[in-house]
């Protein structure tokens, strides 16, 4: 066997999981998605998904990369030769959102400058579109924010592949040291700052209000399954890189609670924060929340760069702790992504780790640069759906499918975590990935393809 890299200590590998998931899913993807599907009754389904689908899928990556001490791909085919294939699908699903998930971050990079002075202005929309994206300019009359953008993306790119350079325990360990309680910290004055403006209480009930006749729809499933595969990095190779990491002697079902709570912690954190500013702008403008919610680009770069232009006091200063913890969000998932790739390349053509991550996130790096031009915006809205409609949720289907009923490995994988671990797995753990969870999402898919198609 050769000498694999690992982490330093438990305390890093957990971080680096976290680190993984926790990332703008929680912040801008949660609220929006759990206030549209029910609010308060929307934890229903959501904690049914984390209980017998996230945290079991969880374990069940962690195992796979901890028993088969591979890359996603390696690890598969020393699973089975016949699943490599798996792996690398999961690596490339990686590589796509890799590409743009690069570009979101940089324009919170550039946005947490901005914030500074408000530099956005009072229509903060036609500024993202016409004056930063430049949306509405023709073709190759680009001024300079497109530097506006190519720098700050640049750096993402210096960082995240700098990290991956220096390897596994004293780059993307040292990283998610610093960054996921710099994070924790930054989020938590911005939360608090946030449910202590005016409105905000309002803000927090419309957010809370339960709406059970939502609970038997199943488009609401969908929605919680699709956050929590999401928010928790599963199926995209990463986890199951991560714990190939990890030192033989090491626990996997507690740090699969520990990873899972933690990341559903952060999100409803930043679902309270989220809908508190809401609240206050709602407040402000003489008008009802419902009307104010919004996700993804638009609160980020729309509704956020409003909400603190009226902040009372500090407006500059709480602007830029919430563009820089987007940015620590947006590295620490980024670099995870990255490092599917890196390994995947790594371990199948024999390279060094400095060659794949010349390679691979090379690549990656200036096919980004595409989605930084005025076509880029498309693109990325593309991808996103795309991924999110069919690679995430589909490649965690398969994925259990494979691994409970072809190879039919479950039974090894619960004695493999169950050795190492404090939490002892039961039957339970089989019949939520063998039974539940692929009737669930095959019902769930099912759905989708004829929404889709018809
Ligand atoms: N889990 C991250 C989030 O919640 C997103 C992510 C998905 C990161 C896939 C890496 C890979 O934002
Ligand atoms: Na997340």
């Amino acid at each position: 066997m050769e000498n694999r890299a690992q982490w330093g200590t438990r305390a890093g590998f957990i971080l680096a999981a976290v680190g993984s998931a926790i990332g703008l899913g929680n912040i801008w993807r949660f609220p929006a998605v759990a206030y549209e599907n029910g609010g308060g009754a929307f934890f229903i389904p959501y904690l049914f998904a984390l209980l017998t689908a996230g945290i079991p899928l969880l374990v069940m990556e962690f195992t796979l990369g901890h028993k088969y001490r591979g890359s996603a791909p390696l690890s598969f085919f020393r699973m089975n030769k016949k699943t490599e294939w798996l792996g690398w699908w999961a690596v490339l699903v990686s590589f796509v959102i890799s590409t743009y998930y690069a570009v979101i971050i940089a324009w919170a990079i550039r946005y947490s400058f901005f914030s500074i002075n408000l530099s956005w202005g009072e229509d903060t929309e036609s500024f993202l579109f016409n004056d930063f994206l430049q949306l509405t300019v023709t073709p190759g009359q680009t001024g300079n924010m497109v530097m506006g953008i190519l720098i700050p993306l640049v750096i993402v790119w210096v960082i995240t592949l700098g990290v991956l350079f220096a390897g596994v325990k004293k780059g993307i360990e040292t990283a998610n040291k610093i960054f996921i309680p710099t994070l924790v910290v930054l989020f938590l004055i911005i939360v608090i700052r946030a449910i202590t403006l005016p409105g905000a209480a309002q803000g927090l009930q419309t957010f809370f209000a339960p709406d059970f006749s939502q609970i038997m729809n199943p488009s609401v499933w969908v929605a919680a399954y699709g956050q929590i595969f999401f928010s928790l990095s599963i199926a995209f190779a990463i986890m199951i890189t991560y714990s190939s990491y990890l030192p033989k002697k090491s626990d996997i079902t507690n740090n699969a609670f520990i990873t899972g709570f933690s990341n559903s912690s952060f999100e409803l954190l930043a679902g309270i924060g989220v809908f508190g500013a809401l609240g206050f702008m709602a407040q402000q403008n003489g008008v009802g929340v419902e009307e104010v919610v919004s996700g993804g680009v638009g609160l980020a770069f729309v509704v956020f760069p409003q909400i603190i232009n009226e902040f009372p006091a500090l407006s500059g200063l709480f602007g830029f702790l919430f563009f820089m913890s987007l940015v620590l969000a947006g590295l620490s998932s980024l670099i995870s992504i990255s490092e599917t790739y890196v390994a995947g390349i790594k371990e199948k053509f024999g390279l060094s780790r400095k060659a794949a991550v010349a390679a691979g996130g090379g690549l990656a790096a200036v096919i980004s640069l595409l989605f930084a031009t005025q076509g880029g915006l498309f693109f990325l809205d593309a991808a996103d759906y795309f991924i999110n409609q069919f690679g995430v949720a589909f490649v965690g289907l398969v994925e259990v499918v494979v691994i409970a009923w072809f190879v039919r490995k479950l039974g090894d994988f619960q004695n493999h975590a169950n050795g190492v671990s404090d939490l002892h797995l039961g039957g339970w753990w089989k019949v939520c990935l063998g039974v539940i969870t692929p009737i669930v999402l095959g019902i769930m898919m099912f759905q989708l393809f004829t929404k889709n198609l018809f």
